[in-house]
């Protein structure tokens, strides 16, 4: 694939003389791209003269950095402890089945990536997804196919879907109770 990496170029050349920069460079250039090719990677290892393989180390070190294109929608599902007592396995399962993907990869109409993390801070509604930055609490797989349908519909039409109003969503982070 052919990337313009005229933007990367820039940002290398905003953090060229600056020590401990590869963190904030490699951010930057996530943040234009989505995610850090491997044509990033190797252009910041020619102008900086840094190995790829120490590139290639920080980026799989903190889970924040993203080798791949990422799908329009991030899904993350929960499975702390009380995602997973209350089910969050099988969420996360049907998602990836549903999906066609294994956790951390996109779909190939670039529109849902699937994530697992860990507690995301709302236990007392569990089990809990994210998709984007919104938190849904007390998930059944009967709501999946809702919210998938709404993101989806939400691209093409900007309908939503009126099953979604069932579930407990929140915009800001919920309080645990
Ligand atoms: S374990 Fe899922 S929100 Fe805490």
């Amino acid at each position: 694939m052919n990337i313009d990496l005229s933007e990367a170029a820039k940002a290398i050349d905003k953090y060229r003389d600056k020590k401990g920069a590869l963190i904030p460079l490699l951010q930057e250039i996530q943040d234009i791209y989505g995610y850090v090719s491997s044509q990033a990677i190797g252009m910041i290892a020619h102008e900086l003269n840094i190995y790829p393989v120490h590139i290639y180390g920080v980026l799989t070190f903190y889970t924040q950095f993203y080798l791949t294109p990422r799908g329009k929608h991030t899904i993350k599902v929960c499975q702390g402890t009380a995602c997973h007592v209350m089910g969050g396995k099988e969420l996360l399962d049907y998602l990836a089945d549903k999906l066609g993907v294994e956790v951390g990869e996109t779909t190939e109409d670039r529109n849902f990536s699937l994530e697992r993390v860990a507690c995301l801070g709302c236990c007392g509604i569990a089990p809990v997804i994210m998709v984007d930055e919104d938190f849904y609490g007390r998930c059944t797989i009967k709501d999946l196919d809702a919210l998938l349908d709404k993101y989806t519909e939400d691209d093409s039409s900007g309908s939503l879907n009126g099953n979604v109003h069932n579930l407990h969503k929140k915009r800001n982070k919920p309080k645990s109770n």
